[in-house]
């Protein structure tokens, strides 16, 4: 299946079918300093540069994933094997390996044109022994070094934005659950047409889906961004792994495969 030709820009103007939601505004290629509203002692570095793609640049969800990253589930996350899925230039794999003590590797993963731009951002932040960067094209058959890590804790910022791709995404979110079934997966998007919420639609017939707590949701709520998790639905139609907070109350615990 090629699906690298799938999942184009988000073109300021092809893109507004339905809903007329403003895009964000494209940047020059540059360096970026973020520290993720202080959550991270040192801020990374991150190459950004359009021309390979959209990922090229930061995106409001990788943002609210990248502070809710290290905000809930810091010390946690050093002993998960953590990926992300649609990195771009790794924002928030990057934002997790510098703020987290890791005990593994992370994968960051995207389409083969962004993976230059991943390896960059790692080596620009010295952070080679924490990150590693592999092609990872939703709906093909997962990579091998995906496959060997066995990923339980999943990274998704800013990946629902092209109709034709969602069941892409969704084919290689059923493959991780099949790799690990205690596998959660962070997913934060913006819904900018209304076909957006068909992604999710799906996810909650595929998946046990919530929407997890963030004390700055009601600022990001107002931007149209939501943030849930996904998890392997079991069989008899439970979650594989214990259930967890909701939005109401708490963040949710991340559950390691022991
Ligand atoms: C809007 S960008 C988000 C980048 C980053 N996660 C962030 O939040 O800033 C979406 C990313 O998904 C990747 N992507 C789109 N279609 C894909 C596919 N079929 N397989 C793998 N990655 C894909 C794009 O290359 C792009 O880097």
């Amino acid at each position: 299946m090629d699906s690298r030709s799938s999942s184009p820009d988000l073109d300021p103007v092809a893109g507004i079918t339905e809903d007329l939601v403003s895009l964000p505004t494209y940047k020059e290629a540059g360096d970026a300093s973020l520290d993720f509203d202080g959550l991270l002692a040192q801020p990374i570095q991150l190459r950004e540069d359009l021309r390979t793609g959209c990922g090229g640049q930061t995106w409001p969800a990788g943002m609210v994933l990248g502070k809710h990253m290290l905000r809930y589930h810091r010390s946690k996350l050093e002993t998960a094997r953590i990926l992300e899925l649609g990195a771009g230039g790794g924002l928030v794999g990057l934002a997790v390996a510098a703020g987290c003590d890791l005990k593994a590797p992370l994968i960051l993963t995207d389409q083969d044109v962004m993976l230059e731009l991943m390896k960059h951002n790692i080596q620009l932040n010295k952070l080679e022994s924490k990150a590693s960067a592999s092609i990872l094209n939703w709906g093909e058959t997962l990579p091998d070094a995906v496959v060997a890590h066995k990923p339980d804790v999943i990274l998704a910022g800013e990946c629902v934005y092209f109709e034709p791709a969602f069941p892409l995404l969704m084919q290689t979110l059923k493959d991780l659950f099949e790799l690990n079934e205690n596998a959660v997966v962070y997913f934060c998007f913006k819904k900018r047409r209304r076909a957006d919420m068909q992604f999710v639609k799906a996810a909650k017939k595929a998946f046990v889906v919530e929407e997890i707590f963030d004390e700055d949701r009601p600022v990001f709520q107002r931007e149209s961004l939501f943030l849930f998790t996904f998890r392997k639905r079991a069989t008899g139609g439970t979650t594989s792994s214990k259930k967890s907070g909701t939005a109401a109350n708490h963040a949710d615990p991340i559950q390691i495969e022991s």
